[in-house]
């Protein structure tokens, strides 16, 4: 498989009573995927952000962690935000993978939810056919049914033996990293 890339998407996504918003970004999800991303050796981080404002901020955060006081108290969290990006849409995250790389990258949905036609995380590889990987993960109540569509691939949910599958998006970036990392897949259609 090609080089894997994440971006955590803050617009569209839903909200509580199901409309189309852009959520503020949470400076907890910001390091811990950074964490994540630099343990599974993913080729680049992007943080999807449609306000200014907010891409402000997290360039502020990261700045503060990878080059300005924070670094030098913890520089694990400078590392764990050394590749992390800004940019403002999913498109714009795509389009930048597909000028690093000179293809555009096979881009893979997640949701909690039932897709139809969802793809099993270790089908990946061969969908993706050598092509770089770019995983969309949600916040809010996660992506919109237009973006789940308009992506290549949604991938089967995570699911465990409870009947509740909603899990934090830091959990559900590291679960996908290892199925496709290590290659432990159990796809929820089997037993
Ligand atoms: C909807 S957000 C929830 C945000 C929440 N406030 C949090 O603490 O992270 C969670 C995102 O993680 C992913 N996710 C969560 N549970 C999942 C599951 N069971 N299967 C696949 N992806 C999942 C999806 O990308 C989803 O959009």
């Amino acid at each position: 498989m090609g080089n894997i890339y994440i971006a955590l998407v803050h617009w569209p996504v839903y909200n509580r009573e199901g409309e189309t918003v852009a959520t503020s970004v949470t400076p907890l999800d910001l390091h811990d995927i950074g964490r994540i991303a630099l343990t599974y050796g993913v080729a680049g981080y992007y943080v999807t952000n449609p306000y200014e404002s907010q891409r402000r901020l997290v360039e502020e955060i990261i700045y503060h962690w990878r080059e300005g006081i924070g670094g030098e108290h913890s520089p694990q969290r400078q590392r764990a935000l050394s590749g992390a990006k800004v940019v403002a849409t999913a498109e714009a995250a795509f389009d930048d993978v597909a000028a690093l790389e000179g293809v555009e990258p096979f881009v893979a949905a997640t949701t909690a939810r039932r897709m139809p036609g969802a793809l099993p995380t270790r089908e990946l590889a061969d969908a993706a056919g050598g092509r770089p990987v770019l995983l969309l993960f949600g916040t809010g109540y996660g992506l919109t049914e237009d973006l789940l569509l308009a992506a290549d691939a949604a991938l089967e949910p995570i699911a465990g033996r409870g009947d509740f599958n909603h899990l934090p998006v830091r959990a559900a970036v590291a679960i996908y990293l290892d199925r496709i990392f290590n290659g432990n897949v159990r796809s929820e259609t089997e037993e």
